[in-house]
């Protein structure tokens, strides 16, 4: 049985004092429920401290595909090791749409992430154009074959995949639960094509204006194996109401 796992991409929001209160409400009311935060680098720190022997693991958002030297303002996958990560999420669609990161340079990403042994947690989606193109089975192969090609099939058994079709990102409009649905059972039968096995584990998170109260109808499809949360992620009582839905 795949388990299933809810992530909050806190984006860059929070502050120290914010910060502290939401770890505090979270922590005790998920206690024996697996879920993850992925902080801003420089609350790493933070979130260590106050979640470390919990059910709740911790990551980042982003990280560099080189190990280390001369890149200013980059982060690298030993830094985030240092504070404990398990997670990095890498490919999320901000960054591909507002940095120009490209489908090589975040498969460069997820291969650095998985040779330092963290957990990538691979975003793909389309957006509205490709959508209403009817191309979004083209766009999310596409960027799932970019990882594919570099990291071999087997790779996806130590990654988590987030299908967030753009249009739904902090819009309010998500994804029905058969739209989220169909997409995430291509996706997993795009990988059982190759690797049957590997399909059948992989956990494949929903993110896209996910919140209390739609999170159950979506949890509760075959192929939806959690959720990566942004804006509900920083409400203590609906990222502790989605984590819930999802462990039912
Ligand atoms: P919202 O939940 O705010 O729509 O964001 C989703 C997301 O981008 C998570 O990575």
């Amino acid at each position: 049985m795949r388990k299933k796992l809810v992530a909050g991409n806190w984006k860059m929001h929070g502050s120290l004092a914010e910060n502290a209160a939401l770890l505090a409400a979270i922590k005790p009311a998920l206690t024996g429920i697996e879920a993850a935060v992925c902080v801003p680098f420089p609350y790493l720190g933070q979130a260590q401290a106050a979640l470390a022997g919990s059910s709740i693991t911790w990551g980042a958002q982003n990280v560099s595909e080189q190990a280390k030297g001369a890149f200013t303002g980059e982060v690298s996958t030993s830094m985030l090791l240092d504070f404990g990560c398990k997670y990095v999420i890498v490919g999320h669609s901000e960054r591909r749409s507002l940095y120009g990161e490209s489908d090589a340079l975040v498969a460069s990403k997820y291969l650095a992430a998985q040779a330092a042994g963290l957990t990538p947690i691979l975003c793909v989606g389309e957006s509205l154009d490709e959508r209403e193109s009817g191309v979004t089975e083209t766009v999310v192969a596409r960027q799932l074959d970019a990882v594919i090609r570099v990291a071999g099939v087997a790779s996806l058994a130590k990654a988590v995949v987030a299908y967030e079709p753009v249009w739904a990102i902090g819009t309010g409009k998500t994804a029905t639960p058969e739209q989220a649905q169909a997409v995430h059972a291509y996706i997993r039968g795009k990988v059982a094509t190759l690797d049957a096995g590997v399909a059948a584990q992989l956990i494949i998170q929903y993110g896209g204006s996910v919140k209390a109260a739609n999170a159950a109808e979506l949890m509760a499809q075959p192929d939806i194996d959690g959720g990566l949360i942004g804006g509900a992620s920083l409400v203590a009582d609906e990222f502790i109401a989605i984590c819930r839905a999802a462990a039912k």
